[in-house]
């Protein structure tokens, strides 16, 4: 639950770093944000570059993400396209200026993944890579050979021929591309991937082998023993709100639903959802908008910084405060929550949405009594969990 997600994928420039550090032979490479960057990077690289669209879907070289420049100010005019363009729905903010690779004479592909239904770890390689993998997978699985790779033996050179030879690459290429298998399978291990992917491997004219596009994703639950992978995270696109949760140590996920939720204590939390959930079935299908819990401590600082949080959630439409007075008191809590409304309208932030409260625990008949004596216009009480999730999933569907 910490962090909402289990895989991190990666811009191509950050899978070609995680290669080059692996062993896997890359083309040099720079990622720019403005179009003028182009032109040292260029000019770094020997006169010409290929531009390349950063995002992280599939089909950049079809949607006219990727473009050969034959020189800077060629290079300028490509990035000056590319920047800005959407593919798929991703806005290209970061372009790899990358080095022009000799003449491709053939493109293959090749990767490894954790395959969940087999409990097993899996090589996949093809003489015919390229743009079209997907393609090939569907229409002629025969070119993708597929190998099951044990996690406690790894990929040795001696599996890594297996592996070449079962996707019958030519004779010329076969131990320089056994060589990259193990060097991938390196990269795949030593940094928690989920998923390592080069395509194309290409064959180039002076005979080399090299990686010229490559997918990583990693996993997010090794990030303990990872703590480089923290850098490699795309704070900028990952949901604003968890980005802001995070910011303000807050223990929040973001869901697609319209009550948002705040509690003290994990578990509470969970069933809160559960609760909110159910309720919601009668009310046209509403449901939890985030996981957020307080923590024990609860004051009104935290308290208003989750409230911020939730009420800037544009998808919310009602909040259930679901809190069970233990070491800190229903009391404090209570005015915890006034203060926060406080806080907040001090900041010029508008509260509109309703407010659900539910106390109990610990001195919960004076907390609701605070609450009433300050009779927030936008906050009702309900004394009961069902009572509170039935009447909070009842606002959000007005
Ligand atoms: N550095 C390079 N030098 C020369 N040609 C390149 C280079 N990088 C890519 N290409 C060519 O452009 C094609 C498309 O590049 P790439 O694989 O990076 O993008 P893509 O496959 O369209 O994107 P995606 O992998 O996101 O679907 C490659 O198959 C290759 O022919
Ligand atoms: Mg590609």
């Amino acid at each position: 639950m910490e962090k909402g997600r289990t895989r991190v994928d990666l811009f191509e420039y950050q899978a070609r770093d995680l290669f080059a550090k692996h062993g896997v032979p890359v083309l040099a490479g720079e990622v720019i944000d403005t179009p003028e960057g182009a032109r040292e990077a260029t000019e770094r690289l020997g006169g010409r570059s290929v531009v390349k669209a950063q995002v992280k879907v599939g089909g950049r070289g079809k949607a006219g993400g990727v473009k050969l420049a034959s020189d800077p100010a060629d290079a300028v005019e490509k990035a000056g396209q590319i920047l800005g363009m959407d593919i798929k729905g991703h806005t290209v903010h970061k372009v790899m200026i990358a080095e022009t690779a000799p003449e491709i004479a053939e493109e293959y592909y090749v990767s490894y993944l954790l395959d969940r239904t087999n409990r097993t770890f899996l090589a996949m390689a093809s003489v015919a890579g390229g743009m079209d993998i997907e393609e090939v997978a569907a229409t002629t699985p025969e070119k993708l050979a597929k190998v099951p790779v044990d996690a406690n033996e790894g990929v040795t050179i001696e599996k890594a021929r297996e592996i070449v030879a079962q996707a019958k690459f030519p004779a010329e290429v076969a131990e320089q591309v056994a060589e990259i298998l193990v060097t991938l399978w390196k990269t795949f291990v030593a940094e928690d991937a989920l998923l390592v992917e080069v395509n194309p491997l290409a064959k180039v004219a002076d005979g080399r082998v090299i990686a010229l596009d490559g997918k990583v994703s990693l996993d997010a639950n090794a990030e303990f023993r990872q703590p480089e992978h923290e850098a490699l995270e795309d704070k900028a696109a990952a949901d604003p709100l968890e980005a802001a949760a995070k910011a303000k140590g807050l223990n929040y996920v973001k869901l697609d639903g319209q009550v948002g939720i705040i509690g003290n204590g994990a578990g509470l939390v969970m069933s809160t959802l559960d609760v909110v959930a159910y309720a919601g079935e009668n009310h046209g299908g509403v449901k939890p908008a985030n996981f957020l819990d307080i923590g024990g401590g609860a004051s009104a600082e935290v308290m208003a910084n989750g409230l911020e949080i939730i009420l800037g959630d544009p998808d919310v439409k009602s909040v259930f405060v679901n809190v069970f007075g233990g070491i800190t008191a229903c009391d404090a809590v209570a005015n915890g929550i006034v203060q926060a409304l406080q806080l907040l309208e001090a900041k010029g932030e508008k509260v509109e949405k309703p407010l659900v409260v539910r106390l109990d625990g610990n001195n919960a008949e004076l907390g609701r009594k605070i609450l009433n004596d300050a009779d927030h216009p936008l906050v009702q009480q309900v004394d009961t969990m069902d009572g509170a999730a039935e009447r909070a999933a009842e606002l959000a569907a007005k």
